[in-house]
């Protein structure tokens, strides 16, 4: 219901749409798309109410998949949906809340680095609480990084890869980044939080790479309302059904790494060779030149050919 009002008010923008033609075009009482109202501001959604009626502020693509869905929370400004997701596992939340941002201040990337999270794009972090072993939650990244590239793929028909370890690049440019986080308890999973970044209408930028965006690559403005809701139906059947071997073999079938001479960096080493695999902890294995092979968890990939 809440978000035909917000359809109906977005199609009107920058003009107020009266309470009693809302009622009549949805069918509830005027009390009852009050009460819509009041529940959309007091989610986020920026809504002017006056004589002549309510008003959206701004017309831009509206994610409002949050706005009917329970297990969706929306946050216009935030420092970061993985501050934000921490803070409500440890406070109880919820297996699969969604916390969505319009915009992060404090957005963060793998190996500390800083994740530019203005408007347009799409920032959220999935809360997990798997009740699997430590030693298995890995999967669930794989999981995630392969329903993403299909989402986009299918989506947008672009030829979108994965990088080892979870990013996705297409035209050799980086379109999304994915991060983890999880909090233990003896060895199983206490909560598990993936937070995803995909420029989609936004002018991305990072001092170290070359990035791309869904608009530059096709020319349109794409929604994210969209792309979220095709991605956690895609997640969600991976998520409900979860067989390690399946979810790395997808994920295999979708990267450009393997096969490739890769130069890998960590916090504090850089090893070269030739991408393997992906073992059975989630690790990627490098033939070295010395014929030795390395075992690798977490770092920086770049190709070399
Ligand atoms: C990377 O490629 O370095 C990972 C980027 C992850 C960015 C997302 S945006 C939503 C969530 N909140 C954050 O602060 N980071 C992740």
């Amino acid at each position: 219901m809440k978000s035909k009002i917000l359809d109906i008010l977005r199609k009107n923008y920058p003009d107020p749409v009266s309470g009693v033609e809302i009622s009549s075009q949805i069918g509830i009482s005027r009390v009852g798309v009050w009460k819509h109202i009041k529940s959309l501001m007091e989610k986020g959604y920026e809504i002017k109410s006056s004589k002549k009626g309510y008003t959206l502020q701004s017309a831009q693509d509206l994610i409002s998949i949050a706005s009917d869905d329970k297990n969706i929370i929306f946050i216009p400004v935030v420092d970061s949906t993985m501050d934000k997701a921490r803070e409500l596992a440890k406070s109880g939340e919820k297996d699969f809340t969604v916390i969505v941002a319009e915009e992060q201040t404090k957005g963060r990337g793998r190996l500390n680095r800083d994740w530019s999270s203005f408007k347009g794009g799409l920032w959220f972090t999935m809360l997990l609480r798997p009740e699997i072993p430590v030693q298995t939650a890995y999967a669930f990244n794989f999981a995630a990084s392969a329903a993403l590239v299909k989402t986009l793929q299918k989506l947008f028909k672009i030829d979108a890869k994965i990088k080892w370890p979870n990013d996705i690049y297409v035209n050799n440019k980086k379109i999304s980044g994915l991060l983890s986080e999880m909090e233990t308890k003896g060895d199983m999973v206490s909560y598990l939080n993936i937070g995803i970044g995909i420029n989609i209408n936004n002018t991305p930028f990072a001092k170290d790479k070359e990035t791309t965006s869904i608009k530059e690559i096709t020319g349109k403005t794409a929604s994210r309302d969209m792309v979220l809701k095709e991605f956690l139906n895609e997640f969600k059947a991976v998520k409900e059904n979860l067989n390690i071997e399946s979810i790395l073999s997808t994920w295999k079938q979708e990267t450009s790494t393997l096969g490739k001479d890769v130069r890998i960096e960590t916090m504090n080493e850089i090893f070269t060779g030739k991408a393997m695999d992906i073992d059975e902890t989630g690790a990627l294995v490098i033939l070295q030149e010395n014929g030795i092979e390395k075992r690798i968890i977490y770092g920086d990939c770049f190709y070399n050919n």
